[in-house]
């Protein structure tokens, strides 16, 4: 088997090539990756380079999409801008690599016949009340709030409508906040972990009520494995870990596990149109597909990604200049 990548040396793409690298070693894996800020090759080191190839190239060049297509079996489809913050900051990126790269991409595997496997997230359906009884399932109703999450359910229907109108043999999986090695630093649980270890205070948005679902990185890969190997042709699947915590409750626990009060956190204005609440029904995959989460103490993958932070600084100290630039412009 031949796989492609793309966005595979980003945070969760690199993480599944590391996870598929392990679990079929016979695989054959490309990775596709323009190398924006959010790419990284370091994030693939010691992976042996006879079974890991790499094209650094932008999944909106329709030549390079082509070539690389032809020559692989399926598509595992990571490529995307994907911090909201930087979404309500500039638009355009998310509207180019979010729509049309996933439209170049559909009109490669279109034409060679490939299989894609679509990687989403729970953004595409807005938020919840957070009384509400109900997750979101594969029938909830889209209702993006952000240029980001926009762009993700755009991408989502483009796939939906390849499927439907040309017989492109394509799923979907749409997956809750993941967290694990190799995250870039703009994101929640690594800018706090690093803003500690750089002996600042970590950043609250707004009252930090907001609740996101929080799973592991290599759970999440083992969700997108199950639908690649057994999954439906035009079906959409969620992953969830059953990990909904409020961003208050993940900053004093990153506080506690890292020696500090847990007070010592500052409050920063809240990010425009925050979605409050995400929340996901994974029982589709898990009684379908025989799906099932792994790494479900939180406290100990928590305890786990601050270590490996802490052992990592070379890996991030350069990316965190930037972020914090980024933040400083926004007052967050
Ligand atoms: P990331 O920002 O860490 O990585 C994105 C990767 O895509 C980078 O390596 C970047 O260089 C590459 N890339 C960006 N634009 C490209 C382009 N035009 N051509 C080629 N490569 C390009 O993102 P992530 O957090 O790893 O997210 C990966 C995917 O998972 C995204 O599709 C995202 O929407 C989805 N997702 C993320 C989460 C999460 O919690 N982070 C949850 C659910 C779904
Ligand atoms: O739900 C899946 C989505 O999760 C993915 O599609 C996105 O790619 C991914 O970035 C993530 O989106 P969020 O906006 O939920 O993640 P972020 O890490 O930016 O923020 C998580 C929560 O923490 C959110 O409620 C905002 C808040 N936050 C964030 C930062 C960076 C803070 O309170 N302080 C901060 O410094």
């Amino acid at each position: 088997m031949k796989i492609l990548v793309t966005g595979g040396a980003g945070f969760i793409g690199s993480n599944f090539v590391r996870y598929i690298y392990k679990e079929r070693p016979d695989w054959d894996i490309t990775v596709f990756d323009k190398l924006t800020y959010a790419g990284n090759l370091k994030n693939l080191e010691g992976l042996d380079e006879s079974r890991v190839h790499f094209i650094k190239a932008d999944i909106c060049d329709s030549e390079a999409i082509d070539n690389a297509i032809a020559d692989t079996d399926a598509v595992i489809h990571f490529a995307a801008e994907s911090h909201n913050d930087n979404s309500l900051f500039d638009p355009s990126p998310f509207i180019q690599t979010n729509l049309i790269g996933t439209y170049t991409i559909l009109e490669a595997v279109r034409k060679y016949n490939k299989r894609l496997h679509h990687i989403s997230t729970d953004e595409v359906y807005g938020d919840l009340e957070l009384d509400d009884p109900a997750k979101f399932t594969p029938n909830t109703p889209y209702n993006p709030s952000s240029p980001y999450s926009s762009t993700k359910a755009g991408s989502d229907m483009l796939v939906r409508a390849w499927v439907r109108s040309f017989g492109v043999k394509a799923t979907i999986s749409n997956c809750s906040n993941n967290y694990g090695p190799y995250q870039h630093v703009e994101k929640f649980i690594p800018r706090q972990i690093t803003e500690i270890l750089e002996g600042r205070k970590p950043k609250l948005y707004g009252a930090g009520e907001n609740v996101r679902d929080w799973i592991h990185t290599d759970d999440h890969s083992s969700g997108v494995l199950a639908i690649l190997e057994k999954g439906k042709i035009g079906d959409t699947y969620l992953i969830g870990a059953d990990g909904e915590k409020n961003n208050k409750q993940v900053i004093e626990l990153i506080l506690e596990l890292m020696g500090k009060s847990s007070s010592d956190y500052e409050h920063v204005s809240d990010r425009p149109g925050h979605d409050l609440r995400y929340a996901i029904d994974s029982s589709k995959l898990e009684n379908e597909l025989g799906w099932k989460p792994r790494y479900t103490d939180f406290k100990l993958g928590l305890k786990n990604t601050i270590k490996w932070y802490r052992e990592n600084e070379a890996w991030w100290k350069p990316q965190k200049i930037e972020a914090e630039a980024k933040y400083r412009k926004t007052g967050r």
